[in-house]
């Protein structure tokens, strides 16, 4: 079993700066080693080098901010993303914020045509360039995975291959006006914070596998963004809301995918390690870590 580190020093998806910090300080965390003492062979060949596009040359299409940066380092990180899973390696992307999801999704869906994708975030991250309205490109993912919205020509290289009955969120609890619409018209099933509370996160994570891969025999992907967590867990993120989950039920979430067999690609988004203070970074970092060990096996007994 081995896996490719993707190193994401991105954060053109929103506005603050340092979330281009995280992937640096989860693998100086010792992120790596850490995996390979669980028995991965693991590669890692320094972190993407992104070709900057300045700001002059890349003014907002409509209301999204850094359109064409985005794009291009999507559509690089796809090929990476790609390249590793057709080799059968599982593809650990460090964000980064989490628009760079578009990228990890579309080389995932790209090798396994069947993936499923499992969304773990307090957002939905799936505004469409009509409805958002920060213009953050990290609020959209979804949608341009979805193909919800073709009407920019610069992201036409996202292939709408993702289903909505093959998407599941958990652990939502800010949502758009417009991306209630969205989830409602689309079917698309999500587990807020108010079914963790409800059933307790057991019983979520099986349904929502149940709902994505019922014979729990298809290809998955977690998108995991830190802020799913409560703040009080992950403080160094760009849009913490309170009301997340605790330390344990995200790590169960993790923990419940590795033993599936079925994981296929992992993302750990949105470590911003200039934000908040510094034993909250140190602490975030340390979480992002122990989420990415937990999805790859790490048992507690
Ligand atoms: N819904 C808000 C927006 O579209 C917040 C998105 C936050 N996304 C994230 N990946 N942290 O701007
Ligand atoms: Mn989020
Ligand atoms: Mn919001
Ligand atoms: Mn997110």
């Amino acid at each position: 079993k081995s896996v490719a580190i993707v190193g994401c020093p991105f954060s053109g998806g929103q506005t603050k700066a340092g979330v281009d910090k995280g992937p640096i300080y989860l693998v100086e965390a010792g992120l790596p080693q850490q995996l390979a003492d669980l028995g991965w062979q693991v590669q890692f060949d320094g972190h993407h080098q992104f070709e900057e596009i300045s700001a002059a040359s890349d003014p907002p299409i409509g209301k999204l901010k850094n359109p064409r940066f985005v794009s291009k380092v999507c559509q690089a990180v796809a090929q990476v993303v790609g390249g590793h899973a057709k080799k059968g390696q599982l593809p650990l992307t460090l964000g980064g914020d989490h628009s760079l999801a578009m990228g990890t999704i579309s080389g995932t869906l790209d090798t396994y045509p069947d993936a499923c994708l499992v969304w773990v975030d307090a957002h939905a991250d799936i505004n469409t360039p009509q409805t958002t309205d920060s213009g953050n490109i990290h609020g959209m993912p979804v949608s341009f995975l979805l193909g919800l919205d073709t009407s920019v020509p610069e992201f036409a290289w996202v292939k709408p291959n993702l289903k909505p009955n093959k998407l599941v969120y958990i652990g939502l609890r800010d949502i758009d006006a417009g991306e209630k619409k969205i989830l409602r018209e689309n079917g698309i099933k999500a587990f807020s914070m108010h079914e963790v509370d409800k059933w307790g996160i057991g019983k979520v994570v099986e349904m929502a596998l149940d709902h994505v891969n019922p014979k729990r025999e298809s290809p998955i992907h977690l998108s995991f963004d830190v802020d799913a967590l409560d703040p009080s867990v992950a403080p160094s993120t760009g849009t913490p809301v309170r009301g997340g989950l605790t330390f344990r039920e995200g790590h169960y979430i993790c923990e419940a995918i590795y033993e599936t067999g079925c994981l296929v690609a992992l993302d750990i988004m949105e470590v911003n390690p200039s934000l908040a203070d510094a034993a909250s970074a140190v602490q975030t970092v340390a979480v992002g870590c122990s989420l990415a060990r937990s999805a790859l096996g790490e048992t507690l007994l």
